[in-house]
């Protein structure tokens, strides 16, 4: 595991950019595994520019998302396809045909479209990257709370901590979706390399529990303690309140020295 420590939210966008970039130079037909969130954007414009100004290439690159609202058809402003189109989507070349959402609105036998969602993802040849934000609770995706670390891709209700904090992103008086689907713990674990982004005081609790804390799926985050390659990239607010953080300073010094590729 490394903790890259960033002074703030436009240095760590940068260097989780530069991490997905690298990625996509090195494998142009990469699949990335993406989020959504507000702690996403800054990367995802960085990314942006990349293509605009240095020509990253986006056009063999497969995507798939962690999660959407059940109920919310791609053109509701708050679904997670409208979010993806305008951050990210609607400024690079990435393929329509290769970007992968899950839909929240096909009703019915949701068991089959999220076997379907992973047998997609296990045809692309696995996830080379995952991207993940992480939410107060502890969530990755929307693993909520007590999520085992064995899930797959499937429907999830959502805690009413998870309803509080995207309800900001809603119009007053509309009503709030209670369900995702979302890949789970087991599909987030099975990518051959995670980044976690984090910012703000306001995680700063979970990211020590999820990096420092006992493996529990009471902080489904903490499940990444268990996968050989991630890297949380955060900043000092969020990474506040880590008991390690002068080691995890030390050894991006090291890194930095002795193996740059493990940065890239
Ligand atoms: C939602 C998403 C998560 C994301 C989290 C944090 O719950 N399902 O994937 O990590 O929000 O969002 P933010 O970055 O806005 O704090």
């Amino acid at each position: 595991m490394l903790v890259l420590l960033n002074a703030g939210y436009e240095e760590l966008s940068r260097e989780a950019a530069r991490i997905v970039a690298s990625a996509v130079r090195s494998k142009p037909n990469a699949t990335l595994g993406l989020a959504t969130g507000s702690t996403t954007v800054g990367m995802y414009k960085e990314l942006a520019r990349l293509h605009q100004e240095q020509g990253l290439d986006f056009s063999r690159v497969v995507t798939f998302n962690l999660d959407e609202y059940l109920g919310l058809g791609a053109e509701h402003p708050q679904s997670f396809h409208c979010f993806m189109r305008e951050n990210f989507f609607g400024d690079v070349n990435v393929a329509e045909r290769n970007i992968h959402i899950p839909d929240g609105t096909i009703g019915g036998d949701y068991e089959d479209y999220c076997a379907a969602y992973e047998r997609a993802i296990r045809d692309a040849g696995g996830i080379d990257l995952q991207i993940l934000g992480i939410g107060r609770n502890g969530h990755v995706g929307f693993n909520e709370p007590t999520s085992s670390f064995g899930s797959r891709t499937r429907l999830k209700v959502l805690t009413n901590e998870t309803i509080d904090d995207n309800r900001k992103f809603f119009g007053a008086g509309e009503e709030m979706p209670q369900c995702a689907i979302t890949m789970g713990i087991g599909t987030i674990l099975e990518a051959k390399k995670i980044l976690l982004l984090a910012t703000g005081e306001a995680k700063a609790e979970t990211v020590a529990e999820a990096i420092e804390g006992p493996i529990t799926a009471s902080v489904t985050a903490s499940c990444l303690q268990l996968h050989p390659d991630v890297t949380f990239v955060i900043d000092e607010a969020a990474g506040a309140q880590l008991k390690q953080r002068d080691y995890y300073r030390r050894v991006m010094e090291m890194t930095a020295r002795f193996t740059p590729n493990r940065l890239s």
